[in-house]
């Protein structure tokens, strides 16, 4: 069988990010309103620094007002609580991101449950799952609305009858790229450290959804011939090969081994990762337009 093809994550967000450029624009000339995101960061986690300045630079570039808000590690549950409540308050601010792991001294579902639900453009707050769950209209998660667009991308819009397996049960991606699979119709399993025979799952699967964090875990003899394989996961390795003390990053699939197997597999980097900047944009322009109750502007 020939090589996968590759699916270029980078691409598609490069052209959504262009979309919702050009949805701003109209709706400030339409009705002089400018799409304010705001993020709140942690801490000093490196990864985290990276991609909150990332989610900055490209909300700008798109034409919506960034606004980033770094506090101290130490900052307690109530004052992270009362700058929630500012932000639910504060008009200029349609979009509210508070970057995931919070420290453990700060109750998560508390702070996410805070969010003003329409304002919640992680789609993380029970309000959106619980919508999201019974099908009805909801603020979606970034990264597993990504994984579902280039999906459709490769496969077309009509999912209905697919297997789908989803490797892996976070809130964050696990549960909802599951959910919204179910919404397409698709046949949804969800494996996870304690199924019994994961490669036998795995091989089931029409779309394969891996999002464990485990490096290479999905191996090559797991992928159903012409699958197609959306890698999530996003994991730093040793690269003695590339020099004494290097690293580099891999998903949570053997690329190398599935994309001789596999109809189409995103690569690690520049599959998924690049998607859940360019979803947050138009999640930010979605709430914003809600909020004002104007229609989302044609791109
Ligand atoms: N940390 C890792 N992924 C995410 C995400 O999608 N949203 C938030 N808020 N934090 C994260």
């Amino acid at each position: 069988m020939s090589e996968a093809q590759r699916i270029d994550g980078r691409a598609f967000a490069e052209g959504l990010r262009g979309r919702v450029t050009s949805q701003v624009t109209k709706l400030k000339q339409a009705h002089a309103i400018t799409p304010g995101l705001a993020v709140v960061l942690l801490g000093e986690d490196p990864a985290s620094q990276v991609y909150v300045r990332n989610k900055g630079v490209q909300t700008v570039e798109c034409g919506m007002n960034s606004y980033t808000h770094k506090l101290d590690i130490e900052t307690s549950e109530t004052d992270l609580l009362a700058l929630v409540q500012k932000l639910n308050a504060d008009d200029a601010v349609h979009g509210i991101l508070v970057q995931l792991p919070l420290p453990s001294h700060i109750d998560e579902a508390k702070v996410i449950n805070a969010i003003d639900p329409n304002k919640d453009v992680d789609g993380f707050h029970v309000i959106n799952s619980g919508r999201l769950a019974t099908g009805q209209d909801a603020m979606v998660p970034c990264t597993p609305s990504g994984c579902i667009m280039l999906i459709k991308d490769q496969l077309g819009d009509d999912l209905s009858g697919k297997r789908a397996v989803v490797v892996g049960r976070s809130n964050i991606v696990g549960k909802p790229v599951a959910q919204l699979l179910l919404n397409e119709n698709c046949t949804v399993t969800i494996a996870h450290s304690r199924t019994k025979d994961l490669p036998g799952e795995c091989r089931n699967a029409d779309i394969l959804i891996a999002a464990v964090g485990v490096p290479q875990l999905v191996k090559g003899e797991w992928i159903k011939p012409g699958a197609c394989v959306i890698d999530v996961g996003v994991n730093r390795i040793a690269a003695p090969e590339r020099g004494e003390g290097k690293t580099r990053l891999v998903g949570d699939v053997d690329y190398d081994a599935a994309a001789q197997v596999a109809g189409s597999i995103t690569p690690v980097p520049g599959g998924v990762g690049p998607m859940t900047i360019a979803v947050l944009l138009a999640s930010t322009l979605k709430a914003c337009c809600r909020i004002h109750g104007v229609d989302v502007p044609e791109a």
